[in-house]
């Protein structure tokens, strides 16, 4: 572990100098003299007297050192039969001409713009003409729906929202559109523009003042860069938390530069020239990160795929696009790949001479599919543990560095940066072996969020008062003797269904706005596909004589209504009463550990074990 070692010690030793040095790969308008400004903690800004354009260093900067014609974007998606190259340049070009349009539009250097698309090239050419302006990005995750939109809508106040008419499943084609409309009805903020992308297979049908983005873009003249600080957000993300709202993670322009590009080198191992692919979606923090800015900002071509891992045709789909463009390193969630060896468990060693590395993030990679993916793919597999809030891996294995051996079940070890603590409840760290908080201390390394949107208090108390002068990740785990993390899931409400991060606490919001509701609860329970999924149990109220069956699909139909498909909520149980303490606090813990047949203790508060007791079978069942 010696270049490992040395660099993570050096990192810890001497941030500002680590990060000074890996701030060169960037290229600046005004360079960095100071590197961190800790004047004012808990809150700490990278680089903040520098400036810089992240959509240049993304574009332009390569382009201006002759790799123009080199391939940046490869769109690839099964689901429309479309296959699109894109060059630097031609990339270029289209992010420039609609950066035009969204200035003709009113849109100047620290305006928000919402996106709500499909896996288009449109949305990245969006996300990077707001860099190019400075404007602040949202994007939206397309499986949402209109309540989960009207909240983003509502925080990030944007002036213009660009939509894709529908986003294409491989069982249905659905319309974005209407979803935008409810959403645009239900917020209180009025964008003053709308602009939608339409797609032949559901053009929409739109309101009075809404362009196309062809109208948009018809007279638009292309954008020049604007220099923005490094610490002007490049955009907000809206990330699950424990309450219904969401959080808005800020991400600032310089760190986040620096951070992505080092990222690239030494924990990924690609460069320019290589081919990343990101088998993710552009409105989940990997898709921002890795099919987005990172491999640009890297020089590396990126692929953007539109389709599942299986059923698209098949469960070869991933091994035809890896073969067909070249890909050297291919990141997903385990569920992904769990979802391919359910179709075809084959183990013979697929012939896929580019392929590089697999990195696995997202949730828990079991140790099955570690070993699977490995005999299939013949490639390391490495496993990488981050969050929205971070942006970039905590813990990995830093191939870039060192080759690190893996071990099952751990994503490895941390990251140069991040200095992370597993904490007892009284704050000390943990010894090897014992479980704990997983906290990092401050500060955050670059690229990690400095506040939320618009709420430093909220920041505050969400991540910071645990324990002072540490961030807490929301995750537990522990460090084995060899400083390898085990990271073993979250210590909140917040779950993990097929990757993808949603809230229990904004399904409970729904279910317990249903008029025959009195009292609910939604837990995260083990599944065997997609790591997690939601289970609804309600309560319903004296005198409700709708039958429970009744009232379950009605909740099930509604949280899909308003949170959006990627709920996921398939099953809602009617129950006489839920478990509580003495103070009226649910028993989720300890329901969800029965439900996944972990022996949890019953807390001694509880108020009437028999409810426990009569919930019992229904949980395992
Ligand atoms: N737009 C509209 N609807 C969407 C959507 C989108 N962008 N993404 C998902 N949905 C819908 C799906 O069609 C599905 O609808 P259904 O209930 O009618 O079938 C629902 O939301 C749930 O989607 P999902 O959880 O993705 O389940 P799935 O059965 O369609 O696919 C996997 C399961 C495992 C194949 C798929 O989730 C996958 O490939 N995951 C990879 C994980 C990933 O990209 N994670 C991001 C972090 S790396
Ligand atoms: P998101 O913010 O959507 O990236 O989700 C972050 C959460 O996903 C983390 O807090 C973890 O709970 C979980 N997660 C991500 N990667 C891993 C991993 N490699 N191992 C275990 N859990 C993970």
């Amino acid at each position: 572990m010696g270049v490992y070692r040395d660099t993570y010690q050096r990192s810890l030793a001497d941030p500002e100098w680590f990060w000074r040095d890996a701030a060169a790969a960037v290229e600046w308008t005004r360079m960095p003299i100071r590197v961190l400004d800790g004047d004012r903690p808990p809150f700490y800004r990278w680089f903040p007297d520098a400036e810089l354009n992240t959509c240049h260093n993304a574009l332009d900067r390569h382009i201006e050192r002759g790799r123009g014609d080199d391939l940046a974007l490869v769109y690839d998606s099964p689901v429309s039969g479309t296959i699109r190259r894109y060059t630097f340049g031609k990339l270029r070009d289209e992010v420039a001409l609609f950066a035009g349009a969204l200035r003709a539009l009113g849109v100047t250097k620290g305006d928000r713009v919402v996106i709500y698309m499909a896996m288009v090239p449109e949305a990245v050419v969006a996300m990077l003409a707001c860099a190019r302006l400075g404007a602040i990005h949202s994007v939206v995750f397309g499986g949402f729906g209109p309540k989960e939109l009207a909240a983003r809508i509502d925080d990030a106040k944007p002036t213009v929202v660009v939509a894709t008419s529908c986003g294409i499943e491989p069982s249905r084609v659905v319309e974005y559109k209407p979803l935008l409309d409810a959403a645009l009805d239900e917020a209180t903020h009025r964008p003053e523009h709308v602009v939608v992308l339409q797609r032949e297979q559901a053009p929409a049908r739109l309101r009075d003042g809404e362009l196309t983005w062809e109208q948009a873009t018809a007279n638009a003249k292309p954008a020049d860069i604007v220099p923005v600080d490094a610490t002007d957000p490049l955009y907000v993300l809206y990330t699950s938390g424990t309450t219904g709202r969401p959080k808005g993670i800020v991400r600032d322009n310089g760190g986040h530069a620096v951070a992505l590009t080092w990222s690239m080198a030494n924990i990924f191992a690609c460069g320019p020239g290589d081919v990343f692919w990101a088998a993710s979606d552009v409105g989940w923090v990997v898709g921002h990160s890795y099919i987005v800015y990172a491999p640009l900002l890297a020089g590396a071509t990126t692929v953007l795929y539109e389709g599942k891992p299986v059923g698209t045709p098949d469960a070869g789909a991933f091994w035809r696009v890896v073969r067909e463009h070249g890909v050297n390193v291919l990141f997903t969630a385990p569920t992904a790949i769990r979802a391919i060896r359910k179709e075809d468990p084959a183990t013979t060693r697929l012939e896929l001479p580019s392929l590089r590395a697999l990195f696995l993030a997202g949730e828990r990679l079991d140790p099955q599919t570690y070993e699977w993916a490995g005999q299939r793919l013949g490639v390391p597999v490495i496993d990488n543990w981050w969050q929205t809030e971070t942006g970039w891996p905590i813990a990995a294995s830093p191939r870039g560095l060192e080759e690190l051996p893996t071990k099952p079940g751990s994503p490895s070890v941390p990251v140069p940066g991040y200095d992370i603590r597993v904490l007892t409840p009284d704050g000390q760290d943990a010894a090897p072996g014992t479980d704990g908080a997983i906290a990092i201390r401050l500060p955050l390394p670059p690229g990690c969020l400095p506040t939320l949107w618009g709420d430093d208090e909220r920041y505050v108390q969400s991540y910071l008062s645990a324990y002072p002068g540490h961030y807490l990740t929301g995750d537990g785990g522990r460090f084995d003797e060899d400083g390898y993390l085990y990271v073993m899931g979250r210590t909140d409400d917040v779950i993990n269904v097929a990757g993808h991060r949603l809230s229990t606490g904004a399904m409970e919001e729904v279910l317990a706005a249903h008029p025959a509701v009195a009292e609910c609860a939604v837990i995260g329970v083990d599944d065997e596909l997609k790591g997690q999924v939601p289970r609804g149990f309600v309560v319903l109220k004296a005198g409700v004589d709708t039958p429970a069956e009744t009232v379950a699909g009605e909740l099930v139909r509604l949280v899909r209504d308003r949170i959006g498909a990627v709920a996921s909520l398939r099953s809602v149980q009617v129950v006489p009463a839920l478990p509580k303490t003495r103070s009226g606090k649910i028993l989720r813990r300890t329901m969800r550990g029965i439900a996944d047949g972990r022996e949890e203790p019953v807390p001694s508060t509880i108020e009437d074990p028999a409810v426990l007791e009569a919930l019992r079978p229904i949980l395992q069942s």
